[in-house]
């Protein structure tokens, strides 16, 4: 894989550089409310620019459906990435129409433009491979090289991701780079303990990195909305929680064979549960009670794991070598449930590991819950990228660098 060194060596002055990056920051009206994605790839831009690049930013931002939608416009990422680098950074209102070809042809040497969510074309995450390839050399009409730094969409086959480095002479920049360094460190020679801290709310989306984690951690220690199925697969009513029934063989299956291979499988024993969801938005103070694992009334649901579980899993933590973290144990972005949350990642930090956090929503969470993201040892801007590399698979957008 050719790195963005490499590039700036061969002399990048004058040249159009496409910047496949991840912008996709959380929004509420409008407002960035964690600009990590955005922080993460200046570095690799700002150097672009210095060295005389005329360079054009693309992203997606959630999940439009292949035409445009102001609910989704890149506007106010391209103005924080501005703010960022303390230079005007050009916006372009389409991805490869006349306002885009504009834009490009009127940046000069050492220049920033960014050009608008690229999932307002159904192009980018076509499954028709002629489709997607089509999207593709429009995109490859703006630029003379490529420079793939979005990790956090590698993992997806999409024209910008994939099929444009094809097309152009490519490199990876910074933040892959330091990704896929760390990432590694957790697939080979770990050092041990190693504790995996898995949360979120859907089990599903965890099955896959489960089952290789069952050959690979020490500890895996569940919390957040998947944690109910495990309870529930262990026998223990779980109430009205979150609760994906069809796993429950699955789970049973993971949870036989850590048994079997001594891997500890650790589920909380106490939970805050509540007849509601808390109020996110006005943030009212919840109603809530803490109760044992076992003992979740039928009418209430579990929303974070109580001052018992908290207390077994930095337990589990304090010798670990190795920790990675992904998803909330908790609704953490109400304070009354973001106890738990908070206490896995004081948790980390108390301790001497080597320590990953993955995934946007404990990446924000570290954040919001005003942790020194430094103090930790990786804080990844890849949620479903970081899990899919732990599990072994070939990320497209890293093929396509390797090409
Ligand atoms: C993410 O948020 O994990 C990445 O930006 C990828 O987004 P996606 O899941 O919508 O492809």
């Amino acid at each position: 894989m050719k790195t963005i060194d490499e590039l700036l060596a061969e002399g990048v002055a004058g040249k159009r550089v496409f910047v496949r990056a991840d912008l996709n920051v959380p929004l509420a009206d409008g407002v960035i409310t964690d600009d990590g994605r955005i922080r993460a790839v200046q570095p690799t831009i700002a150097k672009l620019a210095e060295a005389g690049a005329r360079v054009i930013v693309a992203s997606h931002l959630g999940r439009p459906k292949g035409a445009p939608d102001p609910a989704f416009s890149l506007a106010p990422a391209a103005a924080r990435l501005g703010e960022l680098l303390g230079r005007d950074v050009a916006f372009a209102t389409d991805t490869v129409g006349a306002s885009a070809k504009e834009t490009v042809a009127a940046l000069a040497d050492g220049q920033v433009a960014v050009i608008e969510n690229l999932r307002f074309n159904a192009g980018e995450t076509s499954k028709d491979d002629a489709e997607r390839g089509a999207f593709a050399d429009q995109l490859a009409e703006l630029a003379d090289v490529y420079v793939g730094d979005g990790f956090g969409a590698v993992h997806r086959k999409h024209a910008s991701v994939f099929d444009l480095p094809a097309r152009l002479p490519h490199a990876a920049g910074h933040l892959i780079a330091t990704e896929v360094g760390v990432l590694k460190k957790l697939t080979a020679d770990v050092r041990r303990p190693y504790v995996v801290v898995l949360g979120g709310a859907k089990v599903s989306d965890k099955l896959a990195v489960i089952d290789e984690l069952l050959g690979k951690a020490d500890r895996i220690l569940i919390g957040g909305g998947m944690a109910y199925t495990f309870l529930k697969a262990k026998g223990h009513e779980v109430g009205i929680s979150l609760l994906q029934e069809d796993q429950i063989p699955a789970v049973l299956e993971y949870m036989e064979r850590a048994e079997k291979t001594g891997v500890e499988l650790v589920l909380p024993v106490d939970v805050l549960v509540s007849t509601d969801f808390p109020d996110l938005k006005g943030k009212t103070p919840a109603v809530f009670e803490t109760v044992d694992a076992d003992k979740i009334p039928a009418d209430k649901e579990g929303l974070d794991i109580g001052p018992k579980t908290r207390e077994l899993y930095a337990s589990k933590i304090v010798d670990a070598e190795t920790v990675f973290w992904n998803g909330p144990v908790g609704v953490f972005e109400h304070p009354d449930y973001a106890g738990g949350t908070t206490a896995v990642a004081q948790a980390l930090l108390d301790s001497s590991a080597f320590t990953v956090v993955g995934g946007g929503d404990s990446a924000a969470a570290v954040r919001t819950l005003g942790f020194d993201e430094n103090a930790f040892g990786h804080i990844s801007t890849g949620g479903g990228a970081s899990l899919e590399y732990l599990e072994g698979k070939t990320l497209p957008g890293i093929a396509a660098l390797e090409g």
